[in-house]
């Protein structure tokens, strides 16, 4: 079987980029290992730069994100109980951040693939690809235990971390970067109505705590926790009481409900600084993990796609391969932008040495900073809600 492009996961990169090409009348074929129901429920992020928003709009997929989506003007910082509120609109012309949660992103994105006759493989494992280096690779992959070929013009490795498509890069083509954290995150997800109309990113002395949500009736808040915790560990009334503690300011009442989803996800910053091998060309986690303090893992993904569909219509249309060639060159800027702000939110906000240690007043200055100068604040602003261009 052959089509023009391949692409490998259908996360929000991989779908993002299938319906770019379709508008731009290219074929592609979508494999995914998991099944449809599984990726719809899959719960992860829920914050979408205004970047990101725009391009749904662009895709006319943002029908149900125009009705459900909450726009965020603001956010505020708390440190030691003392909160501050940053005006992301007023710093930054006007820009905004929506939150809706990935979920319903990958189940809006599916539907309009669907409904535009993309064909989408679920429960389609690539296991190998080969001939990267010619003008027809393809993907090998199984699919009701039967193997399968797929051949194409090119390739978007867009598996997330745990996929194929970055190990068939040769390493002496890229170097790479990791850093783990001393700390994970417990998120849950409760019916419960959100405390605070806006989020609030808070360090205390008992660790970091995260306030989001989803609806006026579901929120979303997230726990510092040890590496190796387990949520077994965390009963409903512990979780309850930690986020009180650790999100406490004069007058905040937290609500509570039900808890209807735990997880706990280790924290690291990884990347490679090349991201295309022959005909393979990668996005989103498939290339690079940032810590998901400041929300920017699902934007990345796809803002990855804006400069790989731009590629492969300018090389489908005009026979232009410069685009193609510049692809890492493009798309590592960003990356390496929100490398930086990803690390500098999980620095700030999180407890990673003694209360009261050297480390802790450097938190402490920056976050005094923020009130201080219009400058910082405006900086901070800025790489949250996602620079326009990088
Ligand atoms: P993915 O969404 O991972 O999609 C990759 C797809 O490829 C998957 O559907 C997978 O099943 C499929 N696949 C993998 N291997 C194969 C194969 N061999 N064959 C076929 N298909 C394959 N970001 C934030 O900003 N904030 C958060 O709070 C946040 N929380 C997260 C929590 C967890 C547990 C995880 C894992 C990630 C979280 N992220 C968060 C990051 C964010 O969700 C990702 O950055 C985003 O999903 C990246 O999209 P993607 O399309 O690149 O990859
Ligand atoms: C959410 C997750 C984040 O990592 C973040 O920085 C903001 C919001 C969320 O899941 O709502």
């Amino acid at each position: 079987e052959t089509t023009q492009v391949a692409i490998i996961g259908a996360g929000p990169a991989g779908l993002t980029l299938a319906l770019l090409l379709h508008q731009a009348g290219i074929e592609s074929i979508i494999l995914e290992n998991r099944t449809r129901a599984y990726v719809e429920s899959r719960v992860r992020a829920g914050l979408l730069e205004q970047n990101t928003v725009d391009l749904f709009h662009e895709l006319s997929v943002a029908d149900r994100l125009k009705q459900e989506g909450l726009l965020h003007k603001g956010v505020y910082f708390s440190f030691d109980g003392q909160r501050q509120r940053i005006p992301f609109d007023e710093l930054t012309g006007g820009r905004c951040i929506t939150i809706y949660g990935q979920q319903e992103v990958v189940k809006d994105l599916i539907a309009a693939c669907l409904s535009r006759g993309i064909d989408i493989r679920f429960e389609s494992e690539a296991f190998l690809l080969e001939g990267l280096e010619t003008h027809a690779p393809s993907v090998i992959y199984v699919e009701n235990n039967v193997q399968q070929q797929l051949s194409a013009q090119f390739i978007a490795g867009c598996d997330g971390f745990h996929g194929i498509s970055r190990k068939a890069l040769p390493n002496k083509l890229y170097s790479s970067f990791i850093k783990e954290y001393p700390f994970s995150w417990l998120g849950i997800l409760a019916n419960a109505k959100p405390s605070s109309e806006e989020l609030i990113y808070s360090y205390t002395e008992r660790g970091f705590a995260l306030h989001s949500l989803r609806s006026e009736s579901v929120s979303r808040l997230y726990l510092q926790v040890e590496n190796n915790d387990s949520v077994e560990n965390w009963p409903d009334d512990r979780i309850w009481e930690e986020l009180s503690k650790r999100l406490h300011t004069d007058g905040f009442v937290l609500n509570t409900g039900t808890i209807f989803e735990k997880t706990i996800t280790p924290m690291r910053s990884f990347m490679i600084d090349h991201m295309q091998y022959g005909r393979l060309f990668l996005a989103g986690d498939a290339a690079h993990i940032v810590p998901p303090t400041g929300g920017k893992g699902l934007n990345l993904a796809v803002a990855d796609i804006r400069w790989m569909a731009d590629a492969f219509i300018d090389f489908f249309q005009h026979n232009r391969e410069e685009k193609l060639n510049n692809y890492s060159t493009n798309a590592l800027r960003r990356i390496w932008r929100a490398q930086d702000f990803s690390n500098f939110m999980t620095y700030l906000f999180h407890k990673q040495a003694a209360h009261g240690s050297f480390e802790y007043h450097l938190q402490k200055s920056k976050f005094d900073y923020i009130r201080l100068s219009k400058a910082y604040a405006t900086s901070i602003a800025e790489n949250y809600v996602g620079l326009k261009e990088v």
